[in-house]
């Protein structure tokens, strides 16, 4: 048998080409591929903080650790009792328990405040 050249191109591609057919339909290639599009995952239940409930937040109830639930946030107060402009006695006031109404007596609205006491958030208290 006389082979010319367009044969053995033809005969070279038609075996790639069975080839690609088989790791295709077997998976190889897929399996040697990254995926284009990743799995996601829905994390949209998820908190970006701890939980906490009512009892774990009761254990940090004096100046050495003071922590508040606000409006369902967890708050670690113990470095603003001595700086609060209104008084330590007044954020003492609030450790270990719910002081939600006390803050918002005194702060709603405030933009000071509110934004001071979102960077003392340590979590999230559990329903
Ligand atoms: C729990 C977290 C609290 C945070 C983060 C907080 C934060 C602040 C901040 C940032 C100021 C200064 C406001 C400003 O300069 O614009 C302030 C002032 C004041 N706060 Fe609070 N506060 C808290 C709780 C309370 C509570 C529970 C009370 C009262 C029961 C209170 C009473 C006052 C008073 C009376 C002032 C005014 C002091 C003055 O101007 O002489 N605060 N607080």
């Amino acid at each position: 048998m006389n082979l010319n050249t367009f044969d053995v191109v033809g005969l070279v591609l038609g075996f790639f080409l069975l080839l690609t057919v088989y790791l295709t339909e077997t998976g190889v290639l897929k399996a040697l591929t990254l995926p284009t599009a990743r799995p996601t995952i829905d994390m949209s239940h998820a908190t970006t903080t701890p939980l906490y409930t009512v009892s774990d937040v009761a254990l940090h109830a004096d100046s050495a650790s003071c922590w508040s639930t606000i409006n369902g946030g967890v708050y670690d107060l113990t470095s603003w009792i001595d700086e609060h402009p209104g008084g330590a006695d007044a954020i003492l006031a609030l450790c270990g328990k719910d002081g939600s109404p006390a803050f918002e007596y005194q702060h709603e609205g405030e933009s000071r405040p509110e934004a001071l006491l979102a960077s003392f958030r340590v979590g999230t208290l559990r329903e």
